[in-house]
């Protein structure tokens, strides 16, 4: 299929077969219609959604990219606060699991939510296999973890009993720092537009946000 991509990660979880647009045009949206299957679409805020719509492909999310340099970067310190490369999957599943309510998966009316997230674990575990996922830690305690993938913050959490105290900042510092330290000029992330913690998190320290992009989904039950 032609501009149309597989993703078989989702394919795992949701067991119906899944595919990301990567064109949208006539000719794609025929293939979209000719075979069964879940369909994403990542369209520039203001691009024409008019052939999505009479595909039938509906909104799902609007993600953001913040970006930050180290300049840029507002650090709030704490001394109870260390980071550590992961060790033990279950304790960050432990976080993981029922966290991501704002994922787009969780906002489509036609996944259910303990299959998007089983796609949020599945995704920290590939992470975790990968060695790319970051401990926080207050006061000796688990209190968050950040999947990264070069300069990308791409998964993060704080676990529930930590939240909404204000300290997400300060194990962000943390983190952010290090990867400014290991020579990276820019940190980027990607959050819903929904998630205002999220986005008075990455406000707070310092971030700007750029890219806004809508997501579409569709359900081809033929
Ligand atoms: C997003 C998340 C990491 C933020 O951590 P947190 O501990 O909840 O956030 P904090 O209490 O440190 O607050 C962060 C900022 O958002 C603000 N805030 C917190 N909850 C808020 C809410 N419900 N509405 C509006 N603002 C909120 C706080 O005032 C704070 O800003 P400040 O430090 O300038 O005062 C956390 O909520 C979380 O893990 N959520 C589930 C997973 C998730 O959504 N991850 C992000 C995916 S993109």
């Amino acid at each position: 299929m032609n501009s149309i991509k597989e993703t078989p990660w989702d394919a795992a979880v949701f067991g119906i077969d899944t595919y990301e647009l990567e064109t949208i045009s006539i000719e794609t949206m025929k293939s979209v219609k000719s075979r069964k299957g879940h369909y994403t679409a990542r369209v520039n805020s203001l691009e024409s959604t008019l052939l999505l719509h009479e595909a039938g492909f509906y909104y799902c999310d609007t993600l953001l990219q913040p970006y930050c340099t180290k300049e840029m970067l507002k650090k709030y310190d704490d001394k109870d606060v260390t980071i550590h490369k992961a060790s033990d999957f279950k304790l960050l599943l432990g976080i993981c699991h029922g966290a991501f309510r704002f994922g787009r998966f969780h906002r489509d009316p036609n996944i259910h939510d303990s299959d998007a997230d089983r796609r949020y674990d599945e995704w920290l575990h590939d992470l975790y296999k990968q060695h790319k996922v970051f401990e926080l830690r207050y006061d000796g305690k688990l209190a968050g973890f950040i999947g990264v993938e070069e300069n990308t913050l791409i998964l993060h959490a704080v676990a529930e009993e930590f939240r909404g105290r204000g300290l997400a900042k300060y194990l962000w510092s943390a983190l952010c720092s290090e990867l400014f330290n290991n020579d990276h000029t820019e940190i980027l992330s990607s959050i819903s537009a929904a998630n205002v913690a999220a986005l008075n998190l990455y406000i707070s320290l310092g971030f700007r946000i750029r890219n806004s992009t809508d997501i579409y989904h569709y359900l081809n039950k033929c």
